[in-house]
Order: C-alpha cells, then sequence, then structure tokens
C-alpha cells in the first residue's frame, strides 16, 4: 500500500481512503495504491469494498501536472479495470467534484453513493484531452449516447440529483462520505446484492455519429478533443468493451502530444497562476461591503450589476435625476437577464434593484463606502473633477478606482490628496459578462489597494490581471499594436472581411473589424485623434476608418460600420461603402494591392501581438508572460486552446517568429521594431514559459 490509500477493515468491508491533497489528484501514488487496496482487500476476504476520498473532494482527476512526462504504470484504466473485477461488490461515496479520472473510477464500482452537494463531470475536453480511462465506454452503457455524448463533449459538471435522475449514482444521503459509504455497503451487503459491472452492460444504441462528429467539430471553433470525444463514443457501440478502450486510450495519446492540449492545460494553471503576485504575499485586503460607481453608462451599469450579483450594496451616482433613472433603468435591465436565466428569482431581483442599488446624484451618499469605481466619460479633465469630488466626501482608507481604458492613472492620483487609495480597475464590456479585469497598479497605489483590487476581482468573479501604467495598459496597448498591423494589410491590399475570416478561422470569437462595429467606431476614431498630436511621424497611418466614422457609419449601433447590419440582424453583410474607401487610399497613396494569404494574415497579426506582448513583459507592465495570455483569454477571445500569444509563440518557435518580424521590418522598421526580451530570448534559446517559471 503506498501513503496516499488509507486502509481499513470495518467489518467485512474493506476501507480505502484516498489522501492526496489538496483535490486527490489519481497521480501515481493514489493509483498503486488503489491496485493494492482491492489486492488487499482481496487477500483479507472482505465481502465489500469502499473507495472514498478524504479532505474536501473524491479524486479530482487525473494529475494534470504529471502530463507530458511518461506515465508509469499501474495506469488510470488498468486501475478503473482491476477496480471493476474485484471479487466483492465496490461501493464508491463521492463528495465535492469527482472529475475526469474520479469519475471514471466511481463509474468502475459497482455502486455510487453521493452527498446532496457532490458534483460530477467529465472535463477533460478542458484540457484539450476526452476522458482517457473508460469513462468513453463506461458511461455511454450505463445511461446511453445521446447523455453521455452531452457529458462528454461539454466537459460541464452535473449535481448529485441530476446524477440520481441520469442513473448514473444509485443513491443521495447526508452525512460524511465516509459515513454514508458504510451505511450503503453493509445495506447492500445485508441485501446480498450482486457485483455490478458496467462494462458487462450491453453496448447503447447507436446515433447518427457522423453528424454529431460534424456538428461538435464546428461548435468548438477549431478544439478537436470534443469530436474527438464523439468518435470515441461511438467505440463504444461498435466494439466490444476492451478494445473500445484501447481506442479511447489511443485518442486520449493522440490528442496527448497535441499543441491543443498543452495551450490548454497553459491555460488551466495559469488562470489559478495569475492572481499569485510575490506583492500580494501576507497583504490583506481592506474590506469591502459597499461600493460606489459614479457613471451609469455602458461600463458603470454593468460593472454595478456585477457587484449587485456578488451580494455588494452599490451606490450610483450620476449626473442628474434624469440620468440616475436612466442608470437604474440599465441595471434592471441587465438584472432581469440573470432573473430569465434563473441566476436570480423575482424577490431577489427587487430586493436587488429597491434596497441594494442606490441610485443617486448626490456625491455625499459615498461617505460609507469602502471602494469607488469611476466610469464617466474617457476624458481626464472630467475624471479629475470627479476625483477632486471623491478625495472630498469618501473616508479615509476607501479605495479610489478608475475604470479608464487609456488615461494615466498616476495623473488622475496626483489630482487627489490620497494617491496612495488610487487603481486603475479596468473592467471589459459587457462588465457584468466578461471575466477580465485589469487591476493597473501607479507608482503611488499601496500595496493593500491593490490587494482590495484583486479581492473585488475574486469577489465578482473575475480574472483578475496586473498592469502597470501606460497607455491602454496590457490588453488595449497589444490591441493597438494588432489592429494598426491589420490596417497596414488593408493598405496593401487584404480586405477587412478576409482579415476577419481569417483570424476568427484561428479560433477568434470575432474578428477585429466586427469587433470593432460592436465596439463602437468612434471609440478608436476618439483614440486615434487624441493620439495624432504626439504621432511619430514615421508612423504609417490610414484614414478610410476615421472617413468612414465621419460618414456617420459608427458600427452596430448606427446600423453600418465594416458591416451592414440591415433591420437589426447581426448576420451582417459587408458595408460596400468601406471597400470604396480603402480603394481610394490606396490609390491616394500609389500602392498596388497585393494578396494576402490567410496564412499571411494570421502570420502578421499574431506577430504584432506577440512583439508587442514581449515589450509589455519586458517594461514591466505585465509582471510575467501568463499575464498577457490570460488578458487575451478573458478579455479579447483568443482561443483558449491556443493558451495565449504568447504560449502561442512558444509554440510556434521564438526564433521563427522573430525572423518574420525582422523580414517586416525592411517594408516598415518603424512598426516592425523587435522587443527587445524577444531579441534576448532567442538569444538565450530560452522561452516565454521559462519566464513563468522562474517567477513561479
Ligand atoms: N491535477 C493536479 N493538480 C490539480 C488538479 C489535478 N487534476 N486539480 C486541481 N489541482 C490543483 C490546482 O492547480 C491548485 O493548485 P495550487 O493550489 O498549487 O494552485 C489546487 O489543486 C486547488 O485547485 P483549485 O484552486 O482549482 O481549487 P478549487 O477548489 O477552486 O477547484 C477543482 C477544485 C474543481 C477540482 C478544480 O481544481 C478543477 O477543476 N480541477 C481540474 C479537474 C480536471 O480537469 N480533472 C480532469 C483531469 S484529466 C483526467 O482525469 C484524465 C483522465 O480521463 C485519464
Ligand atoms: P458612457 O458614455 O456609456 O457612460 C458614461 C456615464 O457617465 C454617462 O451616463 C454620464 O451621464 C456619466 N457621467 C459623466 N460625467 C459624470 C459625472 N461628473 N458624474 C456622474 N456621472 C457622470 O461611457 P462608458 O462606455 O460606460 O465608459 C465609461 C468609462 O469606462 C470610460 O472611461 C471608458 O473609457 C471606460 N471603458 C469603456 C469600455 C467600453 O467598452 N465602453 C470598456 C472599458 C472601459
Amino acid at each position: 500500500m503506498t501513503e496516499a490509500i488509507g486502509y481499513e477493515r470495518v467489518g467485512d468491508i474493506a476501507v480505502l481512503a484516498a489522501q492526496n491533497p489538496p483535490v486527490n489528484a489519481l497521480g501515481h501514488a493514489v493509483r498503486q495504491g488503489l491496485v493494492d487496496g482491492i489486492a488487499k482487500a482481496t487477500a483479507d476476504g472482505a465481502k465489500a469494498v469502499l473507495i472514498y476520498g478524504e479532505g474536501s473532494t473524491f479524486f479530482a482527476g487525473a494529475d494534470i501536472r504529471e502530463f507530458g512526462q511518461t506515465p508509469k504504470e499501474p495506469h488510470l484504466p488498468d486501475v478503473c479495470n482491476a477496480i471493476e473485477a474485484a471479487p466483492m461488490i465496490v461501493v464508491s461515496a463521492l463528495h465535492g467534484t469527482a472529475l475526469g479520472g474520479g469519475m471514471e473510477i466511481a463509474l468502475s464500482t459497482h455502486y455510487r453513493i453521493a452527498v446532496p452537494k457532490a458534483r460530477m463531470g467529465l472535463p477533460e475536453v478542458n484540457l484539450g484531452l476526452i476522458p482517457g480511462a473508460t469513462g468513453t465506454q463506461r458511461l455511454p452503457r450505463l445511461i446511453g449516447v445521446e447523455k453521455a455524448i452531452d457529458i462528454v463533449t461539454s466537459g460541464r459538471q452535473l449535481g448529485a440529483r441530476d446524477l440520481l435522475a441520469m442513473g448514473v449514482i444509485d443513491k443521495i444521503a447526508d452525512g460524511s462520505p465516509r459515513e454514508i459509504g458504510l451505511a450503503y455497503a453493509q445495506e447492500l451487503l445485508d441485501a446480498a446484492a450482486p457485483r455490478r459491472p458496467v462494462s458487462e452492460m450491453p453496448a447503447p444504441e447507436p446515433i447518427d455519429f457522423d453528424a454529431a462528429y460534424e456538428a461538435t467539430l464546428k461548435k468548438g471553433r477549431g478544439l478537436l478533443a470534443p469530436a474527438y470525444g464523439v468518435r470515441a463514443v461511438q467505440a463504444a457501440c461498435e466494439k466490444p468493451f476492451a478494445e473500445g478502450v484501447a481506442y479511447e486510450r489511443s485518442l486520449f495519446r493522440e490528442l496527448m502530444e497535441t499543441d491543443q492540449r498543452q495551450g490548454m492545460i497553459h491555460a488551466f494553471f495559469s488562470e489559478r497562476q495569475v492572481s499569485k503576485l510575490p506583492e500580494l504575499k501576507g497583504v490583506d485586503p481592506r474590506p469591502l461591503a459597499a461600493i460606489g460607481v459614479i457613471g451609469g453608462g455602458t461600463m458603470g451599469a454593468g460593472i454595478a450589476t456585477a457587484a449587485l450579483l456578488s451580494g455588494l450594496n452599490v451606490v450610483l451616482v450620476e449626473m442628474s435625476p434624469e440620468a440616475a433613472a436612466a442608470a437604474k433603468d440599465r441595471v434592471s435591465g441587465n438584472l432581469s437577464g440573470a432573473l430569465k436565466r434563473g441566476r436570480i428569482d423575482q424577490a431577489k431581483f427587487e430586493h436587488l434593484t429597491e434596497t441594494a442599488l442606490t441610485p443617486t446624484t448626490d456625491f455625499g451618499d459615498l461617505k460609507d463606502v469602502d471602494l469607488v469605481v469611476e466610469a464617466v466619460f474617457e476624458n481626464m479633465d472630467v475624471k479629475k473633477e470627479v476625483f477632486g469630488k471623491l478625495d472630498a466626501v469618501c473616508k479615509p482608507g476607501a479605495v479610489l478606482a478608475s475604470n479608464t481604458s487609456y488615461l494615466d492613472i498616476d495623473e488622475i492620483a496626483a489630482s487627489t490628496s490620497r494617491p496612495a487609495d488610487v487603481i486603475g480597475l479596468h473592467f471589459f464590456s459587457p462588465a457584468h459578462v466578461m471575466k477580465l479585469l485589469e487591476v493597473v497598479v501607479a507608482d503611488k497605489t499601496a500595496p493593500d489597494v491593490m490587494a482590495t483590487g484583486f479581492d473585488l476581482g475574486k469577489k465578482l468573479g473575475k480574472v483578475s490581471v496586473r498592469a502597470g501604467v501606460c497607455d491602454g495598459f496590457i490588453g488595449n496597448r497589444i490591441l493597438s499594436k494588432y489592429r494598426t498591423a491589420a490596417d497596414h494589410m488593408i493598405l496593401d491590399g487584404a480586405s477587412p472581411y478576409a482579415i476577419d475570416k481569417a483570424i476568427t478561422d484561428f479560433g477568434f470569437a470575432m474578428g477585429p473589424f466586427a469587433v470593432a462595429d460592436l465596439a463602437g467606431l468612434d471609440i478608436g476614431y476618439m483614440t486615434r485623434k487624441r493620439l495624432a498630436p504626439t504621432r511619430d511621424p514615421r508612423e504609417r497611418v490610414s484614414t478610410y476608418a476615421d472617413k468612414l466614422v465621419e460618414a456617420g457609419h459608427k458600427g452596430q449601433k448606427t446600423g453600418k460600420g465594416y458591416y451592414d447590419y440591415a433591420a437589426g440582424s447581426r448576420a451582417a453583410a459587408p458595408n460596400p461603402e468601406v471597400m470604396e474607401l480603402i480603394e481610394a487610399e490606396r490609390a491616394e497613396l500609389g500602392i498596388t494591392p497585393r494578396d494576402f494569404t490567410e496564412a499571411e494574415i494570421v502570420r502578421r497579426y499574431m506577430a504584432a501581438m506577440v512583439n508587442e506582448g514581449a515589450k509589455v513583459v519586458g517594461e514591466g507592465i505585465a509582471r510575467r508572460p501568463l499575464d498577457v495570455d490570460m488578458t487575451f483569454l478573458f478579455g479579447y477571445g483568443f482561443p483558449r486552446y491556443r493558451g495565449g500569444p504568447l504560449k502561442w509563440a512558444d509554440m510556434e518557435g521564438l526564433p521563427a517568429l522573430l525572423a518574420d518580424i525582422k523580414e517586416y521590418a525592411k517594408e516598415d522598421p518603424y512598426f516592425w521594431q523587435p522587443a527587445p526580451l524577444l531579441e534576448q530570448l532567442v538569444a538565450e534559446g530560452r522561452t516565454f514559459d521559462d519566464l513563468n517559471k522562474e517567477a513561479a
């Protein structure tokens, strides 16, 4: 026996208790312990075996940290089969989250009981994999193909009630997993219940697997794993159990070798790493119960909604009673979405809109709040005036935050008497939906103010990334570079539509021009005007987009932008005026347009993103490459299975990417200045991920 599995006899029952904190991952010692435990129970003459997990959960899956290393025997499918093949009844008692390999172990036992709050699922697709330890063969035998495909391809977790209704588990009971498991095993022994191996159940009825495969592939936007999951379930219908298991394993191994698996696992760990910063160690956040939001427009209303849904009281300050009423309507509109989806009930809706939310025009109402997020117009003078008022009314120790997209937080902080309390909290639109929060730390921001920013992010269910002060912080600064690269390609011959197609084919949720239409073209317009006075004369600037806005086309909100949104439809056709403006500009500049392949579009677009990402890390605006990656995954629709721009760059190979940037620089040396950090990594033969590891 290994230490990871405790063994004990309770009467006729041998008890195998997993002891591998924090989540009882099925690492080598656990797998070996389970096989040894079954052998010992057999040698002991036990009449039943109970398997459960000590601590917070049943097995939460294979040990992801072992992926990529040579797997050590016993392999998980063999462990599952050894459990099922035990000569006595085997019972599992579930609590916490029986995920992936954990669910597969449970399916290999003969009977399953769970506490009411237990959850189960096969989340392997979220790691770019499929279940690799008999799950795709046992689950369809137990619950049929359609439900099994849903669970395997979605990766979603199911609660105990649903699991019971589907027949995945046999019973729900209150108590500790040990207590309920022992009682259930005894009950089964008393009733002389037989062994019940799922693998011996009849093969499930087939469906149209080709159609299911195609639909799943399409839905995955390039992610292979869910579609492979369909094929694995198909094998459960068409092959004997052992052959199905071998086929499942071969698909699992194939996926294990892909970049997609690497990208997804990078995302899994980075998501957990992103809020772990040395600066935050041992620093307690300030208390947070009530917050203020200044400005109830698009962003302010979204931020207020997110805060209310997380249980915070919100004082929402607007300029006039009419604007305050409109802001309240916006928040109510957002919350009615949550009501419709069943996230809150009517009583909660009324409580949030009528009691927890205080719309007002009086800054004095902010005197008791712990933190304020300013979301007024993007104008430095307006922001300074607001911060002056906040400085006068807020209690000592209140955190004063700005949601500015681009403006200098140091300058805003300097306009108050308490710059240490000032921070940037940059939400993304719609703020109650988008997961990203950039916590922008200014020169004088106090450590516990930064900790409070992260704490707010956690309370709101956001992924918070630390950013330093610069124009656009991490995300928008990088965005402005790859957008410029796209504009340059347009001047040289690509169309916005070809670029959008290439970028969505790459896996982004939307292309940059469709995104611009959604956000409003006036935003980019105003940014370009703001930056114009300080623009370097060497910069290559296009003007067709300005002309589009000046012609009144601001995107979806005006019905036309790059696309034509006839009658409010989102399924838009290209707006013909766009190509006319572009062609006119090319003619004016004497450019003969050339063809761009999809691959070249992606390469240049990504090279610009990676190069600026490397600058952002090199300058310390982002502390680590993974901060850039998480910004893009959670704020910019970057395909998760590619890990993030810098993880993508590592997998593409940094030397080749740098060589391409140098090649592009021959045409436009001002725009394509290689990032010093990228040059350094290539010279030293290192990767961005090496920097992540050094910072861990
Ligand atoms: N392997 C290794 N480490 C794991 C792990 C796993 N399967 N699951 C979680 N951890 C680690 C986390 O990295 C974290 O480590 P840290 O403290 O050093 O950052 C720690 O355990 C706690 O995890 P969380 O912070 O995520 O804790 P939560 O309580 O919020 O969530 C959880 C717990 C729901 C279990 C969540 O961690 C989770 O979803 N884990 C992944 C589960 C999963 O994907 N399982 C399938 C694995 S693949 C598989 O089983 C293949 C098989 O089919 C062959
Ligand atoms: P908006 O124009 O929709 O809303 C601004 C609101 O602020 C208006 O309702 C206005 O009445 C109110 N306001 C203006 N001055 C005020 C004052 N002195 N006191 C009280 N209320 C005042 O603007 P939006 O889009 O919500 O943007 C707000 C801020 O958020 C800007 O700084 C913007 O850069 C930033 N931001 C915007 C994003 C977006 O996608 N729209 C994304 C992230 C940040």
